[in-house]
């Protein structure tokens, strides 16, 4: 266990807390999830221990190291692995109430499918075990981007139809496992960021090794990964008819992560892209979940038919309903825009606003979620820009717009948080813990969650802050840094230290629930 040399006092002579004064009385309702998130391929390290077996982060990482921005690896990343009891002690200390993880498939099946390995069951057990008796509960997504190396190979993972069958099984492992002590359960982490990474005419993935061919792969997955969700939703429902999970267990799927809105409400052109930009990021899975149970129309007008599966009757009725709540990985809004000359790119996010502090390094990692021939978000810079949340209240805005849209008992804030900008790279211990731009974007964040309960009766049921600790950051590697707690990560001993943003969360959560 890492010594943590700034515990001890971890605020600063002048730290004054941030004030909210909007929301100073109100509460956040009964039984509401305090909750920190993390995915195994991004904390966990120990990737050759105990049987696991590789995933296709561990592939691009070693076979592709320039396609990670600092060429470092999942191997060790949070040694999460060795330190999960020391972790969630901290976590603990900081009032958390529920911890969202995922579990690493090829832990459990090092090929995927096949053979279990004893070694994966017995680690999360006695991880899980861990959670809950340091008071906390577990939510455990089952896939959150960690494809199995070997059905990658196999048959291209998510692109086939076979990956429903295995996903089911692995699942049913799980469900019988753990789900008399997990009681929320997600299958999927954000397949609107995970599908579209096999389309390689995407600019990002001219870097993925993982690519293939065109559009096509990324529709196919799309198809299959609701298959394979909505038959791993029907199993939990029936294992819990059955006695075999917990009875009052839930389950449901991860949405990404950011809304589109018209840079212009006025102007119908930009209306219409903000619009098809939700139907690509959203409206693609909520449609068929929480919707009429088809593709958006958006979606059926604009992708051509013989790259768009279409459903079946049987697949609707599998599909529909198949979420016991709307889960959102919400971190910015996007700002659609046309283009005064439109070529491929029909719109365009505004980055140029002034007041948008760009916090990871757009212009160097721009994303793009286009898709040529005129259906298209354009090319996308990956901005954070929580600021909007505040100045126009656009999670406000959206939970009205979910609850509208995509009717749901309970909604779950499940993912949200705040990269720094590498420009602004801090050294000093002390301007580390002063992340004073994060625990802005937490209680603002959060202020609006609680207004957006009250005032607009979205029945928020919990947040889940990304993220307890810096980590992994995918192709960005270590990076960039999401956590409430730093990791210095030059140090072998991994040493974490609770960030100011920690603490303001702690407090306001404090102040604000039941
Ligand atoms: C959402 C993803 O689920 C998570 O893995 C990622 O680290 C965060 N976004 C931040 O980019």
């Amino acid at each position: 266990v890492p010594k943590d040399p700034y515990s001890q006092p971890f605020l600063t002579p002048d730290y004054k807390s941030i004030k909210d004064t909007k929301v100073g009385h109100l509460k956040f309702p009964k039984g509401f999830k305090y909750g920190v998130a993390s995915a195994a391929a991004q904390v966990e390290g120990a990737v050759k221990t105990d049987g696991r077996g590789p995933s296709i982060w561990d592939y691009v990482a070693h076979q592709y190291p320039s396609s990670i921005y600092d060429q470092s690896t999942p191997d060790i990343a949070d040694n999460h692995y060795y330190l999960y009891e020391y972790d969630i002690a901290r976590i603990k200390k900081m009032g958390v109430s529920t911890y969202s993880f995922s579990i690493s498939w090829s832990r459990v099946l090092p090929l995927g499918r096949g053979e279990v390995n004893q070694k994966g069951l017995d680690f999360y057990d006695r991880f899980i075990d861990a959670i809950i008796d340091a008071g906390i509960e577990p939510v455990a997504t089952l896939f959150h981007w960690d494809v199995p190396l070997a059905l990658e190979y196999e048959y291209g993972s998510y692109r086939s139809e076979r990956i429903v069958d295995d996903f089911v099984a692995y699942a049913e492992i799980a469900f019988k496992r753990w789900g008399h002590k997990v009681k929320s359960w997600v299958t999927h982490n954000e397949p609107g960021v995970f599908c579209p990474r096999y389309d390689s005419t995407l600019p990002l993935n001219a870097t993925n090794p993982t690519q293939y061919d065109g559009h096509e792969s990324r529709f196919r997955c799309t198809y299959h990964l609701l298959k394979a969700h909505g038959e791993a939703v029907s199993l939990y429902r029936s294992l819990k008819e059955s006695g075999q999970v917990a009875k009052d267990g839930e389950i449901g799927i991860k949405l990404d992560n950011s809304y589109p809105l018209p840079y212009d409400s006025a102007s119908p052109a930009d209306v219409e892209n903000a619009a098809r930009a939700e139907a690509f990021n959203v409206g693609i899975w909520a449609e068929p979940i929480f919707g009429s149970g088809d593709w958006p129309k958006i979606i059926k007008e604009a992708v051509p038919s013989d790259l768009l599966i279409s459903f079946t009757a049987k697949d609707k009725e599998l599909i529909k309903g198949s979420a016991d709540f709307f889960a959102l990985d919400g971190y910015d809004i996007r700002i659609t825009k046309s283009l005064p000359s439109p070529q491929y790119d029909s719109c365009k996010q505004n980055t140029s606003d002034p007041n948008w502090p760009i916090c990871a390094d757009g212009s160097k990692l721009a994303y793009s979620q286009s898709l040529k021939g005129g259906w298209t978000l354009g090319q996308q810079a990956d901005p954070l820009a929580p600021w909007l949340y505040n100045s126009a209240g656009a999670i406000r805005w959206y939970g009205k717009k979910l609850k509208e849209m995509y009717p749901s008992k309970k909604y779950y804030l499940t993912e949200f948080g705040f990269a720094e900008p590498y420009e602004s790279d801090k050294t000093e211990i002390h301007q580390i813990r002063e992340d004073t731009a994060r625990s802005q974007y937490m209680v603002d964040y959060l202020s609006e969650i609680l207004l957006s309960i009250h005032e607009d009766n979205v029945p928020w049921a919990g947040i889940f802050a990304w993220s307890l600790l810096d980590n992994f950051e995918w192709y960005i590697g270590l990076r960039l840094r999401f956590g409430m707690q730093y990791v210095n990560f030059t140090d072998p001993s991994l040493p974490r230290t609770f960030k100011r943003s920690f603490i303001e969360l702690r407090d306001f959560m404090n102040d604000h629930l039941e």
